[in-house]
């Protein structure tokens, strides 16, 4: 048995527009974090592939995950038709990105995975097939997923983000600002589930079809201008339409007391825009800054309130 080993990386993201609205199509903007996750896999005699998760995370996230996380890792193996009966695969995860609800931290795993697989067998992938690869995985974690998230984890930067719904090629725009824009996370701490969020807006929509399409419309033209507001680095602007976006959120149930919380937080201290990121009941907030010392301030006041934060910047 040769010893062949490899290692490969995913980003972790934020979505600064238009989680959920996503999943119907509509266009959203997220951002890939410096923060990845690292796969690492090594091949050894026997069969079948075993996982050591080292990845720093909420506590209870890894738990609560777990059995997503098996399936997920699963898919990944079986679509990239890697012969586990001849040969064991020892995969270990780990890195600087802290798994929590609204990071990215399943896509980063899904995508980084795909990488070391990659490399340990030689299969000369390209970036388009490492993101299919991590697509299936993500499948694990949300039924549905828009494949937003494993789009940032494997291409970086700052994207527009459309969901093909008739299954062909999604539209991913690489968006450039003209300055890089500071961004504070705070952690509610709240590990949520994707596929019921998912599935509770999905049933919200059947039973009120004329008003998702009144939010839709509104969402639509946000994320228009989002884009622009983006592309000429109109700080206020976004501020004010991450403020809007949130509102949106809130009107499809999706932002939790928590996340309304952690806004109010941000917004008290004079952050530009605050929303909830992600999946949403739980999981992650995002507080616009418009200056360093801003965005101290912000996380200054989120750590004392006792919850985890950490600072980033976008563009
Ligand atoms: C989760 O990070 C983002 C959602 O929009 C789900 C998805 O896009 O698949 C809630």
């Amino acid at each position: 048995m040769s010893d062949k080993e490899g290692s490969g990386i995913g980003y972790g993201k934020t979505i600064l527009f238009g989680e959920h609205f996503v999943v119907y199509g509509l266009p959203a903007i997220a951002s890939a974090l410096g923060s990845y996750t690292l796969a690492k896999v090594k091949v050894s005699r026997g069969s079948g592939w075993n996982v050591n998760d080292e990845r720093p995370a909420t506590p209870g996230y890894k738990k609560t995950k777990f059995d997503e996380a098996m399936q997920s890792i699963a898919n990944v193996i079986n679509h990239m038709k890697i012969d586990t009966k001849n040969q064991k695969l020892n995969i270990t995860f780990g890195g600087d990105l802290y798994a929590a609800s609204g990071v990215g931290a399943s896509a980063a795993q899904c995508t980084s995975l795909a990488r070391a697989l990659n490399d340990a067998f030689s299969l000369g992938l390209n970036a388009e097939q490492i993101n299919e690869a991590a697509y299936e995985g993500e499948k694990a974690y949300h039924g549905t997923p828009s494949g937003i998230d494993n789009t940032a984890s494997t291409f970086g930067g700052l994207i527009w983000f459309v969901k093909n719904l008739s299954g062909g090629s999604n539209t991913m725009d690489l968006l450039k600002a003209p300055e890089k824009i500071p961004l504070v996370i705070a952690n509610s701490g709240i590990t949520a589930s994707t596929t019921e969020v998912v599935a509770d807006v999905k049933r919200l929509k059947d039973e009120n079809p004329e008003k998702f399409k009144y939010l839709f419309t509104q969402y639509e033209q946000l994320a228009k201008q989002a884009k622009e507001a983006l592309l000429k680095g109109e700080i206020p602007l976004i501020g004010d339409l991450m403020n809007k976006n949130h509102e949106l959120l809130q009107e499809i149930t999706v932002s939790g007391q928590i996340n309304d919380k952690l806004v109010e937080i941000c917004r008290n201290q004079g952050a530009i825009g605050a929303k909830m990121t992600g999946t949403g009941r739980g999981g992650l907030v995002i507080a616009l800054a418009d200056s360093e010392s801003l965005q101290n301030k912000i996380a200054l006041a989120v750590e004392k309130e006792g919850y985890e934060v950490w600072k980033t910047i976008i563009g």
